[in-house]
């Protein structure tokens, strides 16, 4: 019996954190990975690293806002692979802002990056995932569907997101593409650390109870992307301990933050 075909991914904003996580479970689960990026250096070091450890992943630098630089990305996946399976649209910024103190660019850049990104990658991908019957897998958040003071465009972006999976689901539904949405809670990455720290938490993630890492959402990707989840479109899997049902917008894992009077939880540049 001859060995199945090596299943082809690209994951977006690769570099590092949840993006890195994700491609390396799927590299370790024997996926060809090309992983994208906007910072280059990161990248390139980030795929050697991977590669280093068997991976056979490729870097690519890709802006997921730019559609000349998908259809760079497409044009070189080709080349070397010639098929794709698996899109994973991670890219994504959380800057903070309310309604009020989210000026036009921060919007503009927010939902061109988080959601804009997202449809490109899809756009551009589709026409080889109808080929292979393949799936989308969106990053969103426990923001989707459950709103948090201060981060008003981040919010607003990804419950764009989940609309735009359960439209892709329905969409697609009968060229046999699938499209699921996974949402983590807080994850430790190197980024949110440092985001956590500008905004008064410099002992992030001590003290937050529900945690998820990296390598959980690269695995919940993996199986979302095997043929064991192949009758799985349209939901989203929340990897956030029950956040999302939690009865409480604000961050209820930072208890020390929990009796400040109300706007002194608002995070603001
Ligand atoms: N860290 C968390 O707590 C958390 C929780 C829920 C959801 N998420 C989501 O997970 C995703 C990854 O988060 P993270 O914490 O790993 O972020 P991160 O900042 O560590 O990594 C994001 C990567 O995306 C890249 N990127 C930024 N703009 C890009 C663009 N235009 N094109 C291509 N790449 C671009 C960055 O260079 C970076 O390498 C995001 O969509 C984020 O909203 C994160």
């Amino acid at each position: 019996m001859a060995a199945p075909e090596k299943p082809i991914a690209i994951v977006t904003g690769a570099a590092q954190g949840i993006g890195l996580g994700i491609a390396r479970a799927l590299a370790l689960a024997s996926h060809r990975v090309m992983m994208g990026d906007v910072d280059r250096e990161r990248l390139e070091q980030s795929a050697r690293e991977l590669q280093t450890d068997g991976g056979d992943v490729v870097a690519q630098p890709l802006d997921v806002t730019n559609p000349d630089e998908w259809a760079s990305a497409l044009a070189a996946l080709d080349a070397r692979w010639g098929r794709l399976d698996t899109l994973v649209n991670n890219a994504g910024i959380s800057p903070r802002g309310t309604a009020e103190t989210t000026d036009l660019a921060l919007w503009d850049l927010t939902l061109a990056i988080n959601l804009k990104g997202a449809w490109l990658g899809a756009k551009a991908c589709l026409p080889w995932l109808k080929t292979s019957q393949g799936v989308i897998l969106n990053i969103g958040s426990t923001r989707s569907t459950r709103p948090m003071p201060g981060l008003f465009s981040y919010v607003v972006s990804k419950a764009g997101l989940w609309g735009m999976t359960r439209q892709l689901a329905v969409e697609y539904l009968h060229a046999g593409v699938r499209c699921n949405m996974i949402a983590p809670g807080w994850v430790d990455t190197p980024n949110e650390r440092l985001l956590q720290a500008r905004h008064g938490r410099p002992d992030f993630p001590a003290g937050v109870a529900n945690l998820t890492t990296p390598e959980q959402v690269g695995a919940a990707a993996v199986y979302l992307a095997s043929p064991a989840a192949r009758t799985i479109s349209g939901v989203t899997l929340y990897l956030d301990s029950g956040l999302h049902v939690a009865d409480d917008a604000g961050m209820v894992f930072f208890p020390d933050t929990r009796s400040l009077p109300f706007p002194q939880r608002i995070d603001e540049e």
